[in-house]
């Protein structure tokens, strides 16, 4: 190799060392977390991270500098001088990474243990998993589909599904615990700032995988305990539109009434057109569709809709809900 093309060489990988250097830095890698667990998490991500930067650095860097100061001359095509190994050389290369992984290992096992710790009176909250939704249960015995989170309070989710494996996931929180049918697993989160945040499906769970979603709002301690006490609402319209809000529907549909603008099924505003499009009276689709989703399947849409709904929902409840719909179909004739 001649002298200009190991010069060229370095320059591409100084300017390439620079160009990802750069890019590692203007890119935001993890979400900004809200809670205490995410923060010891991202922790350990970054104290793994800046050692592996350190250990490719001094490797790349003492690779460099070899290719460039001990490359043979274009005419030299004699061996190279007979070694042995390097014993100092050996252990010193054997037991920094031994320190480094050890050193990995005890942050990993502190915050593995610090995040499981839930203190003497977690708030819990019943997480059910089924195709394609999320219920969340809280201890005044009512079910929702989103999550409501007190802000500084260690919560305990205790997570299962109905059917398959799915994977709870809300990406400021960080931690993911699967959803598997009979067994319940748990995570402890201790929010450390208001705000609202997706909650998602991270487990291949069926057609729907990529719409199970919904949202996590984290709250003062006093809006909270407002909130289970059943003034924690901000809905002051009809009785049916709280059941609408209340069962999530408004994740998947659109309703503007509810102010919901979900695009995953049917606008349902829209819904005495698609009564006319299922040949039915209004009411009676609307009825029928919330008990078993499959009877008609909109143009356009696919069967993902839980069949749960219509043991889920009270019959009292039910009737609120199918009223709100059909009066608010008929007022947007
Ligand atoms: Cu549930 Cu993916």
């Amino acid at each position: 190799m001649r002298r200009g093309s190991v010069i060229q060489l370095i320059l591409i990988g100084l300017i390439a060392g620079a160009i990802c250097t750069a890019v590692a830095l203007a890119i935001p890698w993890l979400p900004v977390a809200a809670g205490k667990e995410a923060d010891r998490i991202h922790f350990v991500y970054w104290f793994a991270t800046v050692i592996a930067i350190v250990v490719f650095s001094v490797v790349a860097a003492v690779l460099i500098y070899e290719v460039w100061k001990f490359r043979a001359p274009p005419d030299d095509f004699s061996d190279g001088p007979p070694t042995h190994g390097h014993t100092a050389l050996e252990i010193v290369w054997t037991a920094i990474p031994a320190v480094l992984v050890t050193a990995i290992s005890i942050v990993s096992a502190v915050v593995l243990a610090k995040n499981g710790e839930a203190g003497s009176n977690p708030v819990v909250i019943k997480v059910v998993a089924q195709q394609f939704a999320w219920e969340f249960t809280y201890s005044n015995g009512k079910t929702y589909g989103f999550l409501t989170l007190p802000e500084g309070r260690h919560t305990k989710l205790d997570i299962t599904s109905k059917d398959v494996i799915h994977s709870f996931w809300v990406p400021q929180l960080s931690q993911k615990q699967d959803a598997v049918p009979g067994q319940h697993n748990s995570i402890v989160v201790t929010p450390t700032r208001t705000g609202t945040f997706p909650v998602i499906c991270t487990e291949l769970c069926g057609l729907g995988h990529s719409i199970m979603r919904s949202h996590v709002t984290i709250v003062s301690q006093a809006q909270f305990t407002k909130f289970l006490k059943g003034s924690g609402s901000s809905t002051a319209g009809p009785p049916g539109q709280a059941v609408f809000q209340q069962n999530g529907c408004g994740s998947c549909h659109t309703l503007q009434a509810a102010g919901a603008n979900g695009k995953i099924g049917p606008d349902l505003d829209n819904l005495v057109k698609e009564a006319q499009g299922a040949g039915k009276p209004l009411e009676a689709f609307v009825r029928e569709s919330i008990e078993n989703p499959s009877a008609y399947i909109a143009p356009g849409y696919s069967d993902l809709m839980p069949h749960t709904f219509k043991s889920q929902i009270p019959p009292a409840q039910f009737d609120q809900l199918v009223q709100y719909l059909v009066a608010n179909a008929n007022a947007k004739k």
